[in-house]
């Protein structure tokens, strides 16, 4: 979604906030633009499309200034325009905005009818015209940007500048993540770390409710009355590398191959080999989740799909019940817990509204709160008891993929955690457990050494307009991602089912234009699936499989195979889905579309 960068600083900021912009242009956008103070007062420059139309504007008009805001956006309220674009100005004032101003339309009729004139479709824009009035009145920027925030509804984080403080920045924050990055000579405001990492690791992470105001050299909070607040300082340990290509095309391609390292990373002083226990961080292990009734997970898009292999993972092994619900269904549908639940949010980024929202719900009902996420000190990591960090680094292309696995691998220590915990996995069980976890990376890259032959069966499939995903058991899960792979960036329909629901309505589809991927490894099902694929083969339609190595009969009956180690069932799915982010990988680019870029995407979605 949105993307938001503002600098006040002793140099020209113009440069830093375009190639920030740059990094926060993996979150989706359509349209960017910057705005900054100087002499003559706000200076603004949109473009419609990609950041390059704004840098190409900025040549042929440049603009320079110690105090900017700069925005990528990515359009809810009014259509993808340069006049939509941010910033968003009214006479002296000029702000950025994530989020939904939800009663923008009766404070713009309000406004209207005061005579005030607007030149966008944006709810953005009514914050802009209620600052200025504010400011006309009581001539204090800070105060006036309260003033205005208090009259709106919804979620925002707000970065504004006024023609008459040249040298300040005004941000504010309500459920949607605002970050102050403290660097030398220079402080920023932006929705995104990485956004500015290369030039501080120093962030604040404001709070619902936050107001800041920042000079070059000094940084001030305040509550929503004026009352001055203080917030820690954190410092970031991410190596600004993770956010390069590091020579791959794309940053999807490079995320995929990062997967080994990243796993290794996730499973690092959290496995003891010698005792056949899970280290959980102290703050998990004190949530003493072995003791909670039930689990109840929650998640969107691919971490729903882990939330998935949760399930089957900690009933598995811990024997303790455990739902998933999608986050956007969950918080609608009034659910059922108690005190002595738990519930486990799964965010890569840990923004995403609708989770967040599950996780105030599961507060006020009194649960246990453990946060799977990648990015630390994010809010839902913030609003949980206690958080799981999965040790990713920054993921930046859309398609989700190393943070999948990583949730995967974390949730299969927590099921160990648990069923030793709650004495249902032996020692020599879990010692069996752990150690196939552990080869897990190894046997990854051997793997990975496949790409080219996936390339080469996605060079054959680019004409089919449907594809068909089949797994089982903990394979279904695999098939959804692998179908929501395929479809967010090939745009190709596809369509995930369990294997065993084939004769209840999907068997109408096939024929020999049909793809159908299965993935069906040596496991407690597997036999019951190859029966499904004879059914599929006698209709003449085409399988490419995943099998375990050796599988000869599934072999046989596919176009294409790709095999994972013999392995325990529930370390396969970080094999099997190896294969199908590669081959939606590769269809994507062999189409020729922007991988990192999917269209309508954002990588994160703080708005509902
Ligand atoms: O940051 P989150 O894990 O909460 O994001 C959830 C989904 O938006 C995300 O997984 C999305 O489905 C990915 N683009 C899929 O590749």
């Amino acid at each position: 979604m949105c993307g938001i960068t503002g600098c006040v600083s002793t140099q020209d900021c113009v440069p830093l906030m375009i190639e920030s912009l740059g990094r926060l242009a993996y979150r989706g956008y359509d349209s960017a633009g910057v705005a900054v103070c100087d002499a003559g007062g706000i200076k603004l420059r949109r473009e419609h499309g990609k950041l390059e139309n704004l840098m190409a504007l900025l040549a042929r008009q440049p603009l320079s200034g110690r105090t900017g805001i700069g925005h990528t956006r990515w359009a809810t309220h009014g259509r993808p325009s340069e006049s939509n674009a941010h910033p968003q100005t009214y006479k002296k004032i000029a702000i950025v905005h994530n989020g939904i101003i939800e009663n923008f339309m009766p404070l713009r009729a309000e406004l209207e009818a005061g005579g005030h004139v607007f030149s966008s479709e944006t709810d953005t824009e009514i914050v802009a015209h209620l600052i200025s009035d504010a400011y006309e009145t009581c001539a204090d920027f800070s105060k006036a940007v309260r003033i205005a925030l208090a009259r709106v509804r919804g979620s925002y984080a707000i970065v504004a500048i006024c023609a008459d403080c040249p040298d300040e920045l005004v941000a504010a924050r309500l459920q949607s993540p605002l970050l102050v990055g403290l660097g030398n000579n220079m402080n920023f405001a932006t929705s995104d770390i990485s956004a500015v990492l290369p030039y501080t690791r120093r962030f604040i992470f404001l709070e619902d409710g936050d107001f800041v105001r920042m000079t070059h050299d000094a940084v001030s909070l305040f509550d929503a009355q004026g009352k001055i607040i203080t917030r820690e300082a954190k410092t970031i340990e991410w190596d600004i590398r993770a956010a390069e290509k590091q020579g791959y095309p794309h940053y999807m391609l490079k995320e995929i191959f990062e997967q080994p390292a990243k796993i290794t990373d996730t499973f690092r002083g959290r496995i003891l080999s010698e005792s056949a226990e899970v280290n959980l961080d102290a703050p998990v292990n004190a949530l003493e989740l072995e003791n909670v009734s039930r689990i109840q997970i929650v998640a969107c898009g691919t971490s729903y799909h882990a939330g998935l292999l949760g399930k089957y993972m900690i009933e598995k092994m811990a024997r303790l019940p455990v739902d998933v619900d999608v986050a956007s269904e969950y918080r609608y549908r009034d659910p059922i817990l108690k005190p002595d639940d738990g519930f486990i949010a799964i965010s890569q980024s840990g923004e995403t509204a609708d989770t967040y929202a599950c996780v105030k719900m599961a507060r006020a009902a009194g649960a246990k709160i453990l946060a799977i996420c990648n990015v630390m000190d994010s809010s839902i990591a913030r609003a949980s008891d206690a958080a799981f960090y999965t040790r990713a680094d920054p993921e930046i292309g859309v398609a989700s993929t190393k943070a999948f696995t990583t949730q995967v691998a974390s949730l299969a220590l927590l099921a160990i955690h648990l069923g030793r915990k709650r004495n249902f996995l032996d020692a020599e069980r879990a010692r069996t457990c752990l150690e196939a976890l552990r080869r897990v990376p190894s046997e990854m890259e051997v793997m990975l050494e496949q790409s080219d032959d996936v390339r080469k069966t996605a060079q054959k499939l680019l004409r089919a307009n449907s594809f068909l995903y089949l797994g089982r058991n903990v394979h279904y899960p695999i098939a959804l991602e692998g179908a929501l792979k395929l479809k967010e960036i090939t745009y190709i329909h596809a369509e995930a089912y369990p294997s065993g629901e084939m004769k209840h309505g999907p068997i109408a589809l096939i024929d020999d234009r049909l793809p159908v991927i299965v993935i069906a490894p040596k496991n407690s099902t597997y036999e019951k699936t190859l029966s499904n694929l004879q059914e599929v083969r006698a209709r003449g339609g085409r399988i490419i499989s995943i099998v375990s190595e050796g599988d000869e009969d599934l072999s046989k009956l596919s176009e294409a195979y790709f095999t994972i180690p013999n392995c325990d069932e529930f370390v396969q799915p970080l094999y099997s889905v190896i294969y199908l982010q590669l081959l939606a990988y590769h269809i994507a680019d062999l189409l020729g579309h922007d991988v990192d870029h999917p269209r309508n995407l954002a990588k994160s979605v703080t708005v509902e």
